[in-house]
């Protein structure tokens, strides 16, 4: 998950990041009475997970709280990169000496971490990594050990730090690294972390990716989830606990086994295409134990999607039986009732597959249609979701 700017901001700021003040608002009227409280010059801000905000106008120094009122008038519903402006923070104004750089990262290739670290930060650094790669130090950090006071060190001096502020600035390191650590981040980012005329290194922008993978250990990293932007259906699943991602097809998809779902996806877009070119609507893997009660919640996720006119259920009995996965649709189609109503293609295989279709054939449902194989069952929703578009 991505964080706003002023979360990070708050993260930084609870593991003794140097920060500044800044007031969260959503209208002018707030902005005026945020900058009013800060006093002195502020700094409007644009609050949407994207870079580039200064450069697209949506960073903007006030000198009075009017100006303020003024810029978040002008920031606030702009459209930056896609991304509409809901929130502006307003910041207190910092007397910049110098501007740096520094981040430390998820090296998924090299199963470690990495920092990266620039005594020319600002807003260019994406063109500074690619035309002068040498003025962005790169620090392999390993993970059983992270940064500590001298891998800091370290850093500070491959980034070619004058002497006098190596110190300074390896101590926020310290403490930028306790936030990626302590938070379970995947990226921490400050740019520009700067001096300023004062003489301390403050840390100016703030952009953080925490890994979900570590979402239990942190009970308080749901309140930062930005559950307006966040697709209904998805939340819903969610909440369920259910491995899904929204498409946008017409054919619902559900199984068992994330290999098996992603080739379904691929056998139901390929089926599609000789059906006027439906394609599925979901990813969902409900697991193993494809118990009634985490069918019935997948089928109410995927039924309540509108774009969704068929779908296919296609479950390889493996440690759990079919018997038992037959049980599950006929039992999710009771819990459903009147709620159930789109056509199901249901393809079973695998441990007790006789047992588990007779079981279906039993049942008689009208909207189900069992097909054997896995490419003719895809040929059928997809022909099925046709028929209904
Ligand atoms: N509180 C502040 N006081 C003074 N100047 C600021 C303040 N915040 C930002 N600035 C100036 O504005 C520039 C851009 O701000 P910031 O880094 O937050 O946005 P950005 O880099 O454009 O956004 P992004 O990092 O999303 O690309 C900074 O490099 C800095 O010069
Ligand atoms: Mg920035």
């Amino acid at each position: 998950m991505d964080l706003f700017e002023y979360q990070a901001r708050d993260l930084f700021e609870k593991h003794g990041v140097p920060v500044l003040p800044g007031i969260v608002a959503t209208t002018p009227a707030e902005a005026r009475a945020a900058a009013e409280k800060l006093g002195g010059v502020t700094v409007v801000k644009a609050q949407v997970k994207v870079g580039g905000r200064g450069k697209a106008g949506g960073v903007k120094v006030a000198r009075s709280p009017e100006e303020a009122e003024a810029a978040a008038e002008a920031i606030l519903g702009m459209d930056i990169k896609g991304h509409t402006v809901h929130r502006v923070m307003i910041a207190a104004g910092a007397a910049i000496a110098e501007e740096f750089y520094f981040s430390v990262l998820l090296d998924r290739a090299e199963r470690r971490y990495l920092a990266m670290c620039s005594v020319e930060g600002g807003m260019e650094i994406e063109q500074l990594a690619v035309e002068r790669p040498d003025a962005l130090a790169r620090v392999a950090v390993d993970p059983l050990v992270g940064i500590d006071a001298a891998k800091a060190a370290e850093i500070v001096s491959a980034a070619g730090f004058p002497e006098e502020l190596r110190a300074a600035v390896a101590s926020v390191i310290e403490k930028l690294w306790a936030v990626y650590r302590d938070e379970d981040a995947t990226l921490v980012e400050v740019n520009p972390l700067v001096r300023v005329e004062s003489g301390e290194i403050i840390a100016l922008d703030g952009k953080v990716t925490l890994d979900a993978n570590a979402d239990f250990r942190h009970p308080a990293h749901a309140a930062l989830e930005d559950a307006a932007a966040a697709d209904p259906l998805e939340a819903k699943a969610k909440a369920l606990d259910l491995n899904y991602v929204k498409l946008d097809g017409s054919v619902g998809i559900i199984g068992n086994g994330a290999g098996l779902v992603m080739s379904t996806l691929d056998v139901v877009a390929y089926a599609g295409e000789a059906f006027g070119g439906q394609k599925p609507a979901n990813f969902l893997d409900i697991g193993g134990g494809a118990s009634a009660a985490v069918m019935a919640n997948g089928l109410d996720v995927i039924l309540n999607d509108p774009q969704v006119k068929s779908v296919f259920v296609n479950v390889f009995g493996g440690i759990t039986s079919c018997i038992e996965v037959a049980n599950g649709i006929v039992g999710a189609l009771e819990t459903l009732g009147e709620e159930a109503s789109k056509p199901l293609v249901v393809r079973l295989d695998g441990n007790a597959v006789e047992e588990g279709r007779a079981i279906l054939a039993a049942a008689n449902h009208p909207l189900v249609t069992i097909v054997d194989t896995m490419d003719g069952a895809a040929a059928k929703a997809a022909e099925l979701a046709a028929a209904a578009a």
